[in-house]
């Protein structure tokens, strides 16, 4: 199996730009980039703040480029979303049922499920009664593997400003997910603009960067806003095997110079010695 893992796309309406930068053309350059390199996927799951304000016209920014792809893409929702505005341009999102936008399929005998974290009036993640009940419903539906997507990291990440807005409630969170530890082979993130990857409980994450804008690297204990950077934006492409999950990041904007890095063992040493003058 292979999933793009998209995150934190952050659309605003035209022609506006957010933090100096275009999410439009960004999220652009990435359909083209996996269009380019990745129509082998069977997945791209975009893990929530599909728009940065929850505005209609940002949607509708996204549903022209959702109509333009040619491969199957799960939106969910993070703190930024709005799920009544989302619903007006993609009435067909999904929905567990309670209005929460989640939901799961099954792809090569695995169990993909996607988790709506977000709590109105907080950017913070909420996992209320109503979803641990569907979760444990949906984890109790069979035994296959799992792989698991949400928007807020269930953990602390160091970044203080970003640990005020985590994921809240884990332990109930936990509760559910502890009898399935075993089947659940990865947790896929977004919400801190970063690349993270770790295990929690023992399962192993990967939390990648967004489109748009990214959070600094910044282990501040006391850090009370939240920083921002212009660091490079990527996207994840997974391959998931019997044995493996891997998770590589593509950093779809980088054009840096390409070049054989065993280029000396036909030219002598001299061409990485006197690289990059002798052979640019
Ligand atoms: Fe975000």
């Amino acid at each position: 199996m292979k999933i793009v893992h998209v995150t934190d796309i952050h659309l605003v309406p035209q022609p506006a730009t957010l933090y100096g930068l275009d999410p439009r053309t960004r999220l652009d350059a990435a359909i083209d980039s996996i269009h380019a390199d990745h129509l082998d996927a069977d997945l791209i799951v975009l893990t929530g703040d599909l728009a940065h304000w929850g505005e209609v016209p940002a949607y509708e920014a996204l549903r022209h480029r959702i109509d333009g792809l040619k491969l199957p893409v799960v939106m969910m929702v993070g703190n930024h979303d709005d799920r009544t505005s989302l619903r007006v341009v993609f009435p067909g999102a999904m929905d567990d049922g309670n209005g929460f936008v989640q939901g799961s399929r099954i792809i090569d005998g695995h169990r993909l499920v996607f988790l709506d974290t977000k709590q109105a009036g907080t950017h913070a993640g909420a996992y209320c009664d109503p979803r641990l009940a569907w979760l444990e419903n949906e984890l109790a539906k069979g035994v296959e593997p799992v792989l698991l997507f949400m928007h807020h990291p269930p953990f602390l990440t160091g970044i203080s400003s970003m640990d005020a807005i985590t994921q809240q409630d884990v332990d109930a969170l936990w509760q559910v997910l502890q009898p399935h530890a075993q089947r659940i082979r990865h947790i896929f993130l977004g919400h801190v603009h970063r690349p993270i990857s770790g295990n929690w409980h023992g399962i192993s994450f990967s939390l990648i960067p967004g489109l748009n804008h990214q959070v600094p690297l910044v282990l501040d204990p006391h850090g009370e806003n939240i920083p921002g950077s212009h660091e490079p934006p990527a996207y994840a492409v997974v391959s998931v095997e019997d044995r493996s999950v891997v998770v590589h990041l593509k950093y779809f904007l980088d054009g840096s110079k390409r070049f054989p890095l065993d280029g000396y063992e036909v030219k002598g040493r001299g061409y990485a010695l006197g690289f990059p003058t002798d052979e640019a």
